[in-house]
């Protein structure tokens, strides 16, 4: 029986899924710490040991069960990831190495001996018979190196880095999903916020915003002047939807959060120009721990009107799984998990 075990680390937290089976997959157990503020800054670790006793400590608080296996996959946030979606001609394998980094010196901004690349073919350009596109991944080694160490220390066997926005569509859509069109993944986390576009059965623009859930916090604790802690509280059980008596908390929740889309609805914006114009927006998806924000689909439906808003249906099907043929994790709680799930079923047959 294969064990995967998924290793999510942000700025904020340890999130850890592991999944059992490659052809009938169950989600194993889940388990999660928050993390002290600082010891990771961007996606970058700042401070070894502090997260090795962190992820320690995290792989301490699992439930159901413990985790049983040491195979990991881990994610690279997309913060500190440089993704770009390459047009070049047909060419052999051992060709297309060069053309791809001969193609991407002129698109990341650091030096190619820094960074570590890889890239993958996906897929023949529409009425182009000689082009095809290949998405490629760069990352500074400065970044890779000490979350390495990191899983190291804790005696991990890691099978794989991926990186955080291919989690996530694995974890959201079906495997090859080449006849899914024009569909928006927006993960809203803690402190930032991942924008996927997939189209026709691959990923075709991804982005990151500095901007998430814990911005809607503060934003109410300043507004109402009350505590941090309680404006969490009553963002989770209030949210934007107005509740007789809490009113004032629906409408600072509503103008931050309808400032926090505007600014991804500005992303969304300059990527349709970067697209070719067939590619629309036709749904969104959303993710992330504040895509639990109660109401949170009206602000979207106000900020990009006439396009579909949805919670994810797909990941549904591997939870539905679980033991008794119950669901081991609400889709709440998934919403968490979506990259840790996504990396611990990077090796699955059947998706
Ligand atoms: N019911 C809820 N309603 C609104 N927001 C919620 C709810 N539950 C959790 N959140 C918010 O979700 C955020 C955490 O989400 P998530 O677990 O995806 O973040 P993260 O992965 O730790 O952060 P990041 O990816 O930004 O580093 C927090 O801002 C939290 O306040
Ligand atoms: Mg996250």
């Amino acid at each position: 029986m294969t064990h995967m075990i998924g290793v999510d680390i942000s700025d904020k937290s340890i999130k850890i899924a592991e999944v059992i089976g490659r052809k009938k997959t169950t989600l194993r157990t889940v388990c999660w710490s928050p993390l002290a503020p600082n010891l990771i800054r961007r996606g970058v670790v700042q401070d070894v040991p502090a997260v090795i006793a962190a992820l320690q400590d995290a792989f301490k608080k699992c439930s159901p069960v413990a985790i049983s296996g040491e195979s990991v996959v881990a994610s690279i946030p997309e913060t500190q990831s440089f993704v770009r979606i390459l047009e070049i001609p047909v060419m052999s394998q051992k060709e297309m190495d060069e053309a791809v980094k001969w193609a991407v010196r002129r698109h990341i901004p650091f030096d190619l001996d820094r960074v570590y690349l890889d890239w993958q073919p996906v897929g023949a350009v529409r009425g182009k018979r000689k082009q095809q596109y290949v998405i490629v991944g760069a990352v500074q080694k400065g970044v890779v190196d000490p979350l390495l160490q990191v899983l190291d220390g804790v005696g991990l066997r890691v099978i794989a880095l991926e990186l955080e926005v291919q989690a996530i569509v694995r974890s959201i859509l079906p495997l090859g999903a080449v006849d899914v069109h024009g569909i928006l993944i927006v993960d809203l986390g803690a402190t930032s916020t991942n924008i996927i576009f997939f189209d026709g059965g691959a990923m075709k623009f991804t982005s990151s915003v500095q901007v998430g859930g814990d911005d809607l916090t503060r934003a109410l604790a300043h507004t109402l002047h009350i505590k941090p802690s309680v404006a969490a509280e009553k963002k989770a059980t209030i949210g934007v939807l107005e509740r007789e008596g809490e009113e004032d908390v629906a409408y600072a929740l509503r103008d931050a959060t309808n400032k926090m889309l505007l600014q991804i609805r500005k992303v969304v914006r300059e990527m349709t120009t970067q697209l070719q114009g067939d590619q629309a927006v036709r749904a969104i998806v959303l993710s992330g721990g504040s895509a639990n924000l109660p109401g949170i689909q009206d602000v979207f439906a106000d900020v990009f009107p006439d396009i579909p808003v949805q919670m994810p249906t797909h990941w549904v099907i591997i939870l539905a799984e679980g033991k008794d043929g119950k669901m081991p994790l609400s889709a709440q709680d998934a919403s968490h998990f979506v990259t840790a799930l996504g990396l611990a079923l990077r090796d699955v047959e059947y998706i």
